[in-house]
């Protein structure tokens, strides 16, 4: 060893019995695993205590990569900018599952897979049609995908004592059949709160047509979805696909690692996800911004905020200290739904109220930015989505990034599975 090479090791001394110990780094991190070697008088093991997860690594993951002070997002090594100026959706989630972007051949494949799993069981079309006619759809959403384990108890080999997941000939189905579905079932979750039949899905219309056919399709034979609308909503989805180790994702490898089927660890996330403080927050922007409605009110809720009686929703990030990079290309994609809809009155108070905190003290100390749920409410409501579909539209596209999740979390042998 050179005398200027480092050893990717560290010692820590403890200096209630003077012993020292040297832990090899794993990765530039010291396993939690090694500190149970130091010990106290009575012989308890040293723990690490991080009651937030604020600064504790559960994994070892290869599916996105965040530097939350440059700003930076990568959907396995490509920068969520290029893959929302040059990719779609589909392609995305065949980028993260798999690990690289498909071919012709693989992407058509993956894409008819998709396209023949729209169609649900017509008892989850009774379940849904069961809710209270104004039951939250993300409640309808995750009690209806976690009813989908309950069809299929093949996808529960350890139910049967199996070796799970270990490239288990059914786990593709599972994947196919859950993105496949999701649309479905959201629409339908929508539909039945505004009391209209449900429409079956298209298999000759793209992911994010059909899934609009399905929202808004009544009996007009020229119906179409413009254009626009298509694409913008196919960039969301992208955008909203996958964000390394955040709440919901947490909470699915967690239910993964008990073994349960992947429609019950979907579900877990789908109900992780509906919180104010994750992807329930661009419903809780809209909320916010309809409650302050003019911009001579943004004064005084900004300062109940620094009184820290409100949040300002939408802002700040457990990982990014500066503008979260979805934020910026959700902001130019505004412009162009607008320039078809017409302009949300609502995004002037948004632009407002970011104009004024951007340039206060207090969040700047703070490290407080937009985040990718502050315009994004904003876009929906202009797309004319009621608002507490907002976090429906978040947990769709994620679905991809949390099978991805469940994909690795099998295949890293340092995993107990
Ligand atoms: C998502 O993890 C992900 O990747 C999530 C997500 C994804 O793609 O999966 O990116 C999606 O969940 C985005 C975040 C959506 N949530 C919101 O917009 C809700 C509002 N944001 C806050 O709830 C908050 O910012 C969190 C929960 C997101 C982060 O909270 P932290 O980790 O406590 O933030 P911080 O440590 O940077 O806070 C520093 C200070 C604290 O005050 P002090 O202790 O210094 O007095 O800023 C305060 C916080 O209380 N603060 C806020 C605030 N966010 C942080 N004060 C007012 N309004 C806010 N929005």
């Amino acid at each position: 060893m050179s005398k200027n090479e480092t050893k990717d090791e560290i010692t820590i001394t403890d200096h209630r019995n003077g012993k020292t110990f040297t832990f090899k780094l794993s990765n530039g991190n010291v396993k939690a695993s090694d500190l149970e070697k130091i010990k106290d008088s009575q012989g308890n093991p040293l723990r690490s205590y991080d009651p937030a997860y604020m600064n504790t690594v559960n994994c070892t993951s290869s599916i996105s990569y965040i530097d939350g002070d440059k700003g930076i997002l990568e959907y396995r090594g490509i920068p969520i900018e290029t893959l929302s100026a040059k990719s779609n959706f589909v392609e995305t989630a065949y980028l993260l599952l798999y690990g690289s972007l498909p071919s012709k051949n693989q992407l058509s494949y993956f894409n008819n897979k998709l396209v023949n799993h729209t169609y649900i069981h017509t008892d989850l079309e009774k379940i849904i049609k069961n809710f209270r006619y104004d039951a939250h759809p993300m409640g309808m959403l995750g009690a209806t995908i976690s009813a989908l384990s309950t069809l299929h108890p093949e996808a529960n080999p350890s139910l049967r004592g199996e070796k799970i997941y270990k490239n288990s000939p059914f786990l593709n189905k599972q994947i196919y059949r859950l993105l496949g579905t999701l649309p479905t079932i959201s629409a339908y979750c929508y539909r039945h709160r505004i009391g209209k039949p449900f429409n079956q899905p298209r298999n000759d219309l793209g992911y994010i047509e059909n899934f609009l056919y399905m929202l808004d399709y009544l009996n007009d034979s020229k119906f179409s979805s413009h254009p626009v609308l298509v694409k913008a909503l196919d960039i969301l989805f992208m955008l909203h696909a996958e964000h390394e180790l955040n709440c919901s994702t947490s909470a699915v490898r967690h239910l993964a690692s008990s073994g349960v089927d992947v429609y019950s660890c979907i579900a877990g996330g789908i109900f992780a996800l509906y919180g104010p403080k994750h992807g329930g927050a661009n419903e809780a922007v809209l909320r916010m911004l309809e409650e302050i409605k003019t911009k001579e009110n943004i004064d005084s809720y900004i300062k109940d905020v620094k009184a820290k009686k409100r949040v300002l929703f939408g802002f700040g990030h457990r990982v990014y200290k500066s503008y979260d990079p979805r934020a910026k290309i959700v902001k130019s994609l505004a412009d162009e739904v607008f320039a078809v809809l017409g302009k949300e009155p609502l995004i002037e108070l948004a632009v407002e109220l970011e104009k004024i905190a951007l340039t206060d003290e207090y969040f700047i100390s703070k490290k407080l930015y937009p985040n990718v749920d502050f315009y994004t409410g904003v876009i929906y409501k202009a797309m004319g989505f009621p608002t507490d579909m907002f976090p429906v539209l978040f947990a769709i596209p994620r679905t991809a990034g949390w099978l991805a999740h469940f994909l690795e979390f099998f295949n890293d042998p340092e995993n107990k599975s």
